[in-house]
């Protein structure tokens, strides 16, 4: 049976030799656990669900299926990614549902942001079970849930994403291999199982996704002037040695517009915001200095590249007072 407490002598997995053990015994937990069953996992490509992945591709194969959603507040390139890890790389079971169009207009008009979650949630969950109910015999569910999850759901700090919020038709079986990990370890078992660097060492990214930083209505142009910006200011900080070194870093595009001037002629455009802040546990946290040359280079390429956008504004906000999240 899967150990489902943390041990309070386990040895914390920091090198390649304890994640290869790790992983072993894992593939043969998840083999004992599942037998001949089929598994399904909802993969978002964030680094949690991506190790569950592999693991389990690596213990039973076709058994598993993944279903990735893309509600169309993924981040430039992310679905692209899955796709090309996991079905064409690792040959994985992958179904891909496109519910972009579902999710934008479920959300069009909602300003509210606690709304505006809300929806993205239940939407997830209803997209995910209609996918699950066209499956034949799947009786296990698999979940990225780690250990520091179970211990703020015991504290009651956030009920942790279980299958709490499935539909009560679709009663699975768990599948955790990752439960008693820290984030940390997770990232260490990752590289081991050969997943991108991208994917393993990636910045945390909240689960309602661009929606929460196209503030306020989110409208597609605008959604779009967010992915764009966000995928410039990745790419800028990667080349400039601040991947990695940063611990959250992205752009916010605020529902009003300033004026501007563009070839000649008066411009009516939307600002985009940076943020790029350091912490350790999220709860508080201090803005990164980052070069002002960079952030001139990073406004010149937003304000040319990024369509409707004509300014570029630097938060400097710590948190508290600020959140990290605009919304
Ligand atoms: P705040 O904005 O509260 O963010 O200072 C702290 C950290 O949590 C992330 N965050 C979320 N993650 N669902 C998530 O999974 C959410 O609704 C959500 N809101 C904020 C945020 O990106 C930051 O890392």
């Amino acid at each position: 049976m899967p150990v489902l407490v943390r041990p309070e002598n386990m040895e914390r997995i920091t090198t390649p030799e304890l994640a290869k053990a790790f992983i072993a015994e894992q593939i043969e937990d998840l083999r004992t656990q599942i037998g001949d069953r089929k598994v399904l996992l909802a993969l978002s490509g964030g680094v949690d669900s991506s190790v569950v992945a592999a693991l389990l591709i690596k213990a039973v194969g076709q058994q598993l299926t993944c279903v990735h959603v893309n509600h169309g507040l993924l981040r430039k390139g992310e679905p692209e990614q899955v796709i090309e890890v996991f079905r064409n790389q690792m040959n994985a079971n992958l179904i891909y549902v496109d519910a972009v169009d579902r999710f934008l207009d479920k959300l069009a008009g909602v300003t509210d942001p606690e709304t505006k979650r809300k929806i993205i949630g239940s939407e997830f969950i209803e997209v995910f079970a209609e996918e699950a109910r066209k499956l034949d015999g799947v009786s296990l569910l698999a979940q990225g849930t780690i250990w520091p999850d179970i211990l703020e759901s015991e504290a009651g700090i956030k009920a942790h994403h279980n299958a709490g919020g499935l539909p009560e038709d679709l009663n699975f079986e768990l599948v955790e291999p990752v439960r008693i990990l820290f984030k940390d370890e997770v990232r260490v078992v990752g590289k081991e199982l050969g997943l991108p660097d991208g994917m393993v060492y990636r910045q945390p990214f909240p689960g309602p996704g661009l929606g929460v930083r196209c503030v306020g209505a989110i409208t597609r142009d605008r959604l779009e002037a967010v992915r764009e910006s966000d995928a410039i200011l990745r790419e800028e900080f990667a080349k400039n040695g601040l991947e990695g070194k940063v611990w959250q870093y992205f752009t916010i595009v605020p529902d009003f517009k300033s004026t501007g001037v563009r070839d000649g002629a008066r411009c009516w455009e939307w600002p985009v915001v940076i943020r790029a802040v350091n912490t350790r546990d999220a709860m508080t946290a201090t803005v990164e200095d980052v070069p002002f040359a960079l952030l001139q280079h990073i406004t010149a390429r937003i304000t040319s590249e990024v369509k409707g956008v004509n300014r570029v504004l630097f938060d400097l906000s710590p948190k508290p007072v600020a959140t990290i999240e605009w919304e």
